[in-house]
């Protein structure tokens, strides 16, 4: 009979239909989530690359070990919950070494102290050592649930004070100066008011971790430029004074960034005659 064989053929055609809708919504999913785990892959790949590219250049560390080191600090964790101690393992693989009357601190004069150290290999700074030079000027985070790094949208400091980058930054700046040894040296910057600020990175973390059994002195150059506002009898440079252990002699000298610039274009000038 006619309706009874006509009505499961439309059964069966409207089946397949289903069928076939349902093979190809799932084909999108699996595609979109295969490009997707992919490009979440080559983020953390990216970084990776850098990481251990910028670690080889340096030389004489196991890099793959440093990574992992690195990585356990933040992976799967908010990126706002990332305290400074959770980057002890990695400063446990890559211990600072001793640096002797070679340490350059800074505060707020990065790029005349990188400029000059660039120039002339008198002095170390946090960014010429191995965790420095291959973290510098980059940003990283991981999220609960996820095995991944990012690189974007990470949380910046003025909204959590413990964030991936600024723990890691604390804490190497930490290690930095547990190590300063003999007499040290600091570019802080003559044309703010406050040379000497409690709240940097110099002033809240590298400055109390000076171990006075090595470092010998403390010697502070002030940068001034045709703006200067500060010199060394600025009150926040006493405050400074304060935080140092008495054994550790202490001197500040005004010198001029023009002065510093042609001295470190100098290739005759020896080192620490700049000033
Ligand atoms: C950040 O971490 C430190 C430990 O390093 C902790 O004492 C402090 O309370 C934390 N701050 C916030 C806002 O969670
Ligand atoms: C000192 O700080 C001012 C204001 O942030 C900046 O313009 C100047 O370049 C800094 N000086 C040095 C020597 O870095
Ligand atoms: C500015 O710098 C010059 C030389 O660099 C110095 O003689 C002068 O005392 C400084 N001014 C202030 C207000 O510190």
């Amino acid at each position: 009979m006619e309706p009874v064989e006509y009505r499961p053929r439309q059964k069966k055609r409207s089946r397949r239909c289903v069928f076939l809708t349902v093979v190809a919504v799932l084909l999108l999913i699996v595609v979109l989530a295969v490009a997707f785990g992919v490009a979440l892959g080559r983020s953390t790949e990216s970084f990776k690359t850098t990481f251990t590219d910028r670690c080889e250049k340096f030389g004489g560390y196991d890099c793959e070990k440093v990574w992992s080191a690195f990585e356990q600090a933040y992976v799967g964790k908010d990126p706002c919950k990332v305290p400074m101690e959770a980057y002890d393992p990695l400063i446990a693989a890559a211990p600072f070494q001793p640096v002797c009357n070679r340490v350059m601190f800074w505060s707020k004069t990065k790029d005349v102290v990188h400029e000059f150290t660039a120039k002339k290999d008198c002095f170390t700074t946090l960014e010429d050592t191995l965790l420095g030079s291959v973290l510098d000027h980059l940003t990283w985070c991981g999220k609960e649930g996820s095995t991944e790094t990012f690189t974007s949208d990470c949380p910046e400091w003025k909204y959590c004070e413990n964030n991936t980058v600024r723990s890691f930054w604390n804490r190497v700046s930490a290690g930095f100066a547990e190590a300063a040894c003999g007499d040290a040296t600091a570019m802080l910057n003559g044309s703010i008011a406050t040379p000497f600020a409690l709240d940097s990175i110099f002033g809240s973390i590298e400055v109390k971790r000076f171990d006075h059994k090595k470092m010998k002195s403390l010697n502070i150059v002030l940068v001034t430029q045709e703006n200067n506002v500060s010199d060394c009898t600025n009150p926040s440079l006493k405050n400074l004074q304060k935080e140092l252990d008495d054994s550790i002699h202490y001197t500040c000298k005004e010198v001029s960034e023009a002065q510093i610039q042609a001295c470190g274009s100098d290739p005759e000038a020896p080192c620490g005659a700049c000033w």
